[in-house]
């Protein structure tokens, strides 16, 4: 195999199935060895003997629970000190779709851990190597339920809004650098995590709003090679999500002032 075929190595957090195991599937087909890492030794065998049987690249797995400290501290390390890792996919994720005051809040605070805290450190332990290779991409699993504002999204919806918000303020930090952070937004993709979070996807949903998971990772790559740093797989005009973007860049003049808002009838002082 040449370098130029080389790609480096990506790793891949919840990659024993789903999205990760698609993610992982077509990277390796790219040219990517892999890092596979998730909880369920056996389905990472099974995904790594199936990919470098097929692609014949290099993938080695680890297994690890990541909203314990220790084990995340192995994939951290890994990422600080492999300089072949080119590419991380911040993918392992749950989503508990529950009111707020009845959900149960051990498995929030799981969620939690697993959404925010893991992808922030995660991404922290990569960047300062793929910074000075001057090449490589962080791939951050979002979702449109961080534009959702519905009942039952309270503290999912709200991780997914903190991964968005954290990829596009990564991207002003990292911009020229070489490294390209992309946050995907997938709608409804068809996968485990909808019979793990106890809701029937196709009861839940018409067939057409549901993505085949081959699809979305398909787009998303595609938009990744295009360049974006938010991909929306369904969405047909990017121009709405722009309009978005712009709503909001145009309150910044207005959001920090001297004085409250008239409408607020504030005394203020000469
Ligand atoms: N499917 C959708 O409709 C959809 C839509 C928007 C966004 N997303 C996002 O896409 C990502 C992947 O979702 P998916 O649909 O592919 O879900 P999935 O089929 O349930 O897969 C989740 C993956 O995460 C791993 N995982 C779960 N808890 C973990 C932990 N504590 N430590 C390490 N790995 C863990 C699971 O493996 P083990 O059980 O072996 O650990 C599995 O590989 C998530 O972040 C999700 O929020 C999904």
């Amino acid at each position: 195999m040449s370098n130029e075929q080389h790609k480096g190595t990506a790793v891949i957090t919840g990659a024993s199935t789903g999205i990760g195991a698609t993610y992982a599937d077509r990277l390796a087909r790219r040219g990517y060895d892999l890092i596979l890492v998730a909880r369920n030794g056996q389905r990472l065998d099974a995904v790594a003997a199936r990919l470098r049987s097929e692609t014949g690249r290099t993938v080695q797995t680890i297994v690890a629970d990541l909203t314990k400290r220790s084990d995340l501290e192995k994939v951290e390390h890994v990422l600080r000190t492999d300089a072949t890792v080119s590419v991380l996919v911040n993918n392992a994720g749950t989503a508990s779709l529950a009111p707020l005051g009845t959900a149960d809040i051990d498995k929030l605070n799981s969620e939690i851990e697993l959404n925010i805290v893991v992808p922030t450190r995660l991404s922290h332990a990569v960047l300062p190597g793929l910074v000075s290779r001057a090449r490589g991409a962080i791939i951050n699993i979002a979702s449109v339920m961080s534009q959702l504002i519905q009942p039952g999204n309270t503290v999912y919806g709200g991780t997914k809004a903190y991964l968005l918000h954290l990829s596009q303020v990564l991207n002003t930090e990292v911009g020229g650098s070489g490294v390209q952070v992309q946050a995907v937004l997938p709608g409804a993709t068809r996968t485990e995590i909808w019979s793990n979070s106890g809701i029937d996807l196709d009861a839940a949903f018409p067939a057409e709003m549901i993505m085949e998971v081959g699809e979305m990772v398909d787009a998303a790559l595609a938009g990744l090679d295009s360049g974006e740093t938010v991909t929306i797989p369904s969405l047909p005009d990017t121009a709405d999500w722009q309009r978005l973007i712009d709503a909001r860049d145009a309150l910044r003049p207005n959001l920090s002032r001297q004085h409250p808002a008239s409408r607020y009838a504030v005394a203020v002082k000469a």
